[in-house]
């Protein structure tokens, strides 16, 4: 009898294929999870996070909370409710290595298992040899011996609390429990819960524009590091005006010692400062990408009014007057991020963005404008208010997290097409902006009842009422995240003269899929963008052209 061809075939692989149905099934592997990284997308450089693009609506704890996995239990809950994405955590020094050489993990494993369990990420501060222009957070077996980690020292030759950034026995101790924390990351965290590390906190040197001790003092008198002399001669044409001021004082050497190069002020001291201290969080940097190269940034305490000498800020610390100098010292780092509770948050941003940094905001003053201008102006990586857990779940943010965390990719998508716009209320009654071949007028304070006066013209800080995200997501279409803002559409491009809106959806996104509402018309806004509040809305709106 003659076989079929088929049941030749089902003859020879049926055993084998029922042998392999009944082995025991390997072990489920978890698919390692893309490591978060940073990554230019169009006309921004966005943070990755799992393969895609993320916006960090964070919040940064009070100091000493992570220090308590039970104290923090309640605080997680209240995180949830803020509709948090990121948690702005800490990892201590003195808790991670209290013993020399002994490292215990404990605490930090249920602030990772716990910000998983509410499914946040975590940016993790290495609060170590600096913390506020201070050493408070080093081992006491540090604190201790300043033989072997010497301090800073002021003029008179006294000890300051604080560690000198020219300690080589310091930089290795640091390094190495930093390298020895982001080795335990990654064996315990492959799902990379942790997407950014904060590398010391906010250093500088207070009391004084720089370093007296002794080393510093030979430091001082050496010549300049051929690594700097290089990097400005290098990027001379591109200095920020404040390093090319104080390069300039003594004609732009390109050799001697630290006074012959920068001269003797406050701010040739800062620049000597920058770069020691750059150097020293740089290399701690390098330690721990030598393990998980995660994006890693060092923050600022700011100068605080104009004129104030380096010292009354710490001096040295990554403000963004010595940007540059921190670039040449510490390549490591991926960005400088100002903790902003200054009045000006604008300037700020506007500052620190200067030569190409990214923005990431790691403290701040709760303020949902601030959090727009900064993503829509700026396509800031995150913010992060500072003690967030003081915050009650009916504050605004908590409203804007959840309105801006489903709609991430539609963000990103249109910040790397270049398609996002902001509106803030200032002293005008309406602002005009160019999006998508129109012309928006943007009317403060809800629309047709007729716009709010606008503040005085005396308080201009006064927080903006009206604010809004515009992003263009298609031809002809526009989404409106904001609040007491209305809008009208006017050609600006060839085509048909006169511009009309179609249709007004309200809606939200989940995930980023766009989850429709009512369809607005009649009363309720036929032919208007209005968006009255309470609370942040969000408007899809389609517009046509005739003649
Ligand atoms: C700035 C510091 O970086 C934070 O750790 C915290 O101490 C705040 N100041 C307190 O306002």
């Amino acid at each position: 009898m003659r076989q079929s061809f088929v049941s030749i075939l089902t003859a020879i692989f049926l055993p084998a294929f029922l042998a392999a149905q009944n082995a025991p099934a390997p072990a489920a592997k978890a698919p390692a999870a893309a490591m978060p990284h940073l990554q230019k997308n169009g006309v921004v450089t966005q943070m990755m996070v799992d393969g895609k693009p993320f916006i960090m609506l964070a919040g940064e704890l009070h100091n000493s909370s992570a220090s308590s996995t039970a104290y923090m239990q309640p605080i997680w809950k209240k995180l949830e409710a803020l509709n948090l994405n990121t948690v702005v955590g800490t990892a201590s020094w003195e808790l991670v290595e209290p013993e020399e050489g002994k490292f215990d993990f404990a605490l930090l494993d249920s602030e990772i298992r716990d910000a998983r369990r509410h499914n946040m990420r975590l940016a993790l501060i290495w609060f170590a040899t600096w913390k506020n222009a201070n050493a408070s957070y080093v081992p006491l077996w540090v604190k201790k011996d300043t033989q072997r980690f010497p301090r800073v020292q002021n003029k008179a030759g006294v000890n300051q609390e604080s560690l000198t950034p020219l300690g080589e026995a310091s930089l290795a101790a640091d390094s190495k429990a930093f390298r020895v924390l982001m080795r335990h990351i990654r064996e315990f965290d492959p799902q990379h819960t942790v997407i950014l590390m904060q590398v010391e906190n906010e250093s500088g040197q207070l009391g004084d524009s720089r370093d007296r001790s002794p080393l510093a003092e030979s430091a001082w008198n050496k010549p300049v590091p051929a690594e700097l002399m290089n990097y400005l001669q290098k990027n001379k044409a591109d200095l920020l005006p404040e390093v090319t001021k104080v390069w300039g004082v003594n004609g732009f050497k390109t050799s001697g010692t630290w006074p012959e190069v920068f001269g003797t002020d406050a701010y040739a001291d800062e620049i000597f400062q920058a770069w020691y201290v750059g150097r020293y969080i740089g290399k701690v940097a390098e330690a721990g990408k030598a393990e998980l190269p995660i994006p890693m940034y060092a923050n600022a305490w700011l100068v605080q009014s104009d004129g104030q000498l380096p010292g009354g800020y710490p001096s040295g610390g990554p403000v963004s007057r010595v940007m540059n100098i921190w670039r040449a010292a510490a390549p490591q780092l991926d960005l400088f991020a100002p903790d902003i509770y200054l009045p000006d948050f604008q300037g700020v941003c506007n500052s620190f963005t200067r030569s190409g940094n990214l923005l990431f905001i790691p403290e701040a003053r709760a303020s949902v404008p601030n959090l727009f201008y900064a993503i829509g102006q700026h396509a800031a990586l995150g913010y992060s208010p500072f003690g967030i857990e003081d915050l009650n779940e009916d504050n605004p943010l908590a409203g804007a997290y959840k309105a801006l965390g489903g709609a991430i990719p539609a963000i990103a998508k249109a910040q790397s097409e270049g398609k996002v716009v902001v509106a803030l209320q200032g002293t005008e009654a309406s602002q005009t902006v160019s999006l998508g071949g129109y012309k928006m007028t943007i009317s403060f304070g809800g629309g047709r009842r007729g716009p709010q006066t606008p503040p005085p013209a005396q308080a201009p800080q006064a927080a903006p009422a009206g604010y809004g995200l515009i992003l263009n997501t298609a031809p002809d279409e526009f989404v409106f995240l904001g609040t007491g803002i209305s809008a009208s559409f006017a050609a600006d491009s060839p085509g048909p003269k006169i511009a009309v809106i179609g249709t007004v959806d309200e809606g939200r996104f989940a995930q980023g899929v766009w989850i429709p509402g009512r369809r607005l018309n009649g009363d309720e806004g036929g032919g208007r963008v209005q968006m009255r509040g309470p609370g942040i809305g969000i408007l899809k709106v389609k517009v046509y052209r005739h003649d």
